[in-house]
């Protein structure tokens, strides 16, 4: 039979709810059809059509049946056991054997501890790089797959499983998974607007100039931060967030947006200057300047300005006399060695188990745990090593994407997930 003439003698049908054991839907065929429940090559239950459907009916005048093309049928007790997931498929499939059969809708079910066994999970005792309530949840019901969750693999194995909870009814409404889902697509959705409506160009520079461009990283850069303040938050970090050069304002519109939808408060440290002198680095002083009116514009219109608090001055100034509050994380991308070394001395504001993020990072200086970093004048990221390291707090990390990368303290951080694995879950997710 030729796909053509297949698609046309097919059932057409369509499955309207799916809750708990019910499913319901119409379906119409050039015949009688019974609509079966499948889990994999089992029929699990059936029904045939025949509840009045007016809407079917008024599609499709011309089509015997329409009219009463309205199914519904119960699925029965235990058909999945009870704290396992299956794939269901409800097939429209016509009396008629040389006919072809039509798959009307497939979903994810659960069975009937699960939810209960998933909601009321105890603590795991897993330290991971997703929210702790989430990992505590997969690891009472799936413990294998929380097994590595420092490997870009093993993130990428407890994804999957994440993903299929967050398709399956009954279980994707769970607070612990919901809560997670609802930050995660409304601060990704969000990220692209800015991305998208953020003036590309510095009306201050000429094209060519290094500071022309005004959206200097991309959207996997910051969201990795979007994501590791949701799971920090999760650990029970304590503290604020703090950005370290924010130029005119992009990296901080996406990431005071999320401090908003978390409750936290975010610290932007800038000269609103521009660079400090540096001879040597290839910078010149004064580039990548953003006044203070127009980051806080900025951080109005294409953020979320409230939950953000602006210290204007150079770092070595204003942190002469003063520390900032406790925090649970830090972002920065400040160009230069000797700004990197001026603003370290805030180190011990952070929280031992905090995540830093830093831009001037190559994938090359991720070396199995290391971080191989040689000082230069252009390069921020030795200063933050030495600073930790005399704190008695070594750093770990991971490339992230552009040139941004995550580091924690070895033995107490949170650790970062792999941008990889992370961007194929949130393709997963609806927008
Ligand atoms: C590359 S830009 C930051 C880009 C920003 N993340 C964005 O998304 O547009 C570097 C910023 O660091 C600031 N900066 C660098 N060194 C500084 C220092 N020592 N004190 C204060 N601000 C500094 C500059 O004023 C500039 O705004």
């Amino acid at each position: 039979m030729t796909r053509r003439l297949r698609k046309l003698l097919a059932p057409q049908g369509s499955v309207d709810a799916l809750a708990g054991s019910r499913i319901a839907g119409w379906a119409l065929g050039r015949g009688a059809l019974t609509v079966e429940a499948r889990l994999g090559d089992r029929c699990i239950a059936s029904g045939e059509p025949s509840i009045p459907r007016p809407d079917v009916a008024h599609a499709y005048p011309d089509r015997r049946g329409a009219a009463t093309s309205g199914f519904a049928f119960e699925l029965p007790d235990g058909a999945v056991p009870p704290d396992a997931m299956a794939e269901l498929q409800i097939v429209a499939r016509p009396k008629q054997p040389w006919l072809p059969a039509a798959v009307l809708a497939s979903s994810h079910v659960a069975g009937n501890r699960l939810a209960k066994t998933l909601g009321e999970a105890g603590d795991s005792g897993i330290v991971g790089p997703f929210p702790k309530r989430v990992i505590d949840a997969i690891a009472a019901v799936w413990p294998d797959e929380c097994t590595d969750l420092g490997s870009t693999e093993g993130q990428a194995r407890f994804l999957s499983r994440l993903q299929r909870i967050m398709q399956t009814p009954g279980l994707n409404a769970l607070p612990v998974f919901a809560d997670y889902a609802r930050y995660l697509t409304t601060t990704l959705a969000h990220c692209r607007f800015v991305e998208r409506h953020f003036p590309a160009s510095n009306v201050r520079s000429d094209a060519g100039a290094t500071d022309f461009h005004c959206k200097p990283n991309s959207v996997s850069e910051i969201f990795a931060i979007v994501h590791q303040l949701y799971v920090l938050k999760s650990w029970g970090l304590a503290g604020d967030f703090a950005e370290f050069g924010c130029f005119k304002g992009y990296s901080s519109a996406m990431l005071s947006f999320a401090c908003a939808q978390l409750g936290l408060r975010m610290h932007i440290f800038d000269s609103f200057e521009g660079l400090p002198p540096a001879p040597g680095s290839g910078y010149e002083a004064g580039q990548y300047a953003g006044s203070l009116d127009e980051v806080r514009d900025h951080v109005t219109r294409f953020g979320a300005v409230d939950s953000v608090t602006f210290h204007k001055g150079f770092f070595a100034d204003t942190f002469r006399n003063w520390r900032p509050p406790q925090l649970m994380c830090l972002w920065m991308d400040v160009d230069l060695e000797v700004s990197s070394r001026d603003l370290m001395v805030i180190a011990d504001a952070l929280d031992p188990r905090a995540s830093l993020f830093s831009h001037e990072c190559t994938a090359d200086i991720f070396q199995q745990g290391r971080i191989v970093a040689r000082p230069s004048p252009d390069n921020p990221i030795p200063p933050m090593l030495e600073r930790h390291e005399q704190m008695g707090r070594p750093l770990t990390g991971r490339y992230i994407a552009g040139y941004t990368g995550a580091f924690w303290p070895i033995t107490t951080g949170i650790p970062v997930v792999s941008t990889s694995a992370l961007g194929d879950f949130l393709r997963t997710l609806p927008s």
